[in-house]
């Protein structure tokens, strides 16, 4: 007799146009073990909708508030995720969504915490002040969320060199690249432990 198991659920959040999203949903489309049960956003005119339906993905549309004050739960606890990934989601996230999911929220951020990081530092605005402060290196950081901005348990880096030519623009593709390469493989680490 086999015994089948249950794949494991994550839930993506994002707030933009989503080009992680869809990597991570092209990643585990095939995977025995892990399922993308939806994609939670906070903007109805993001991109990332689209992307989710295009591999028929389930969207969630909430309010800032939902998911600022935590009414969001309610909507979560149907999904039954194991993880919960945020994936370019810009708004904070309540007290309460992080207490009922303890080590289970990650974040990517777009530069090597702990520089760069906190309040209003997300997207091109990191990779702005990154070249202006002349910085050698960038790359990425996956962390776990608490209640203060960019500032949880460190999960796993990867760097990659600024040079002198690179403008914002430029950053910002090589650091997506490197999320592009790494942030599913982190989650699979992290669901198979
Ligand atoms: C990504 O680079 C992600 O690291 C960043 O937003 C971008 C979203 O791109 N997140 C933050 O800045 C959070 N502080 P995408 O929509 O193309 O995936």
């Amino acid at each position: 007799m086999s015994i089948l198991k249950e794949k494991k659920k994550i839930v993506l959040w994002a707030s933009g146009n989503g080009t992680n999203v869809e990597n991570i949903i092209r990643f585990f489309e095939q995977d025995a073990k892990v399922a993308v049960a939806g994609v939670f956003t906070n903007n109805p005119k993001a991109g990332v909708l689209q992307r989710a339906a295009n591999y028929n993905v389930p969207t969630e549309v909430c309010s800032n508030t939902d998911f600022e004050q935590g009414s969001v739960n309610k909507l979560l606890a149907k999904y039954q995720p194991d993880l919960i990934v945020l994936a370019g989601f810009l708004r904070k996230i309540a007290p309460s969504t992080i207490a009922a999911y303890p080590n289970q929220i990650i974040n990517i951020h777009p530069a090597l915490l702990p520089n760069f990081g906190g309040p209003g530092m997300y997207g091109m605005r990191v990779h702005q002040e990154v070249v202006a402060a002349k910085a050698e290196k960038s790359g990425i950081t996956i962390h776990y969320v608490t209640p203060h901005y960019d500032e949880g348990e460190i999960i796993f880096q990867a760097t990659t060199a600024v040079s002198p030519e690179d403008t914002p623009k430029r950053l910002a593709a090589k650091v997506h690249q490197l999320e592009y390469e790494h942030y599913p493989n982190v989650i699979a680490n992290l669901l198979s432990s």
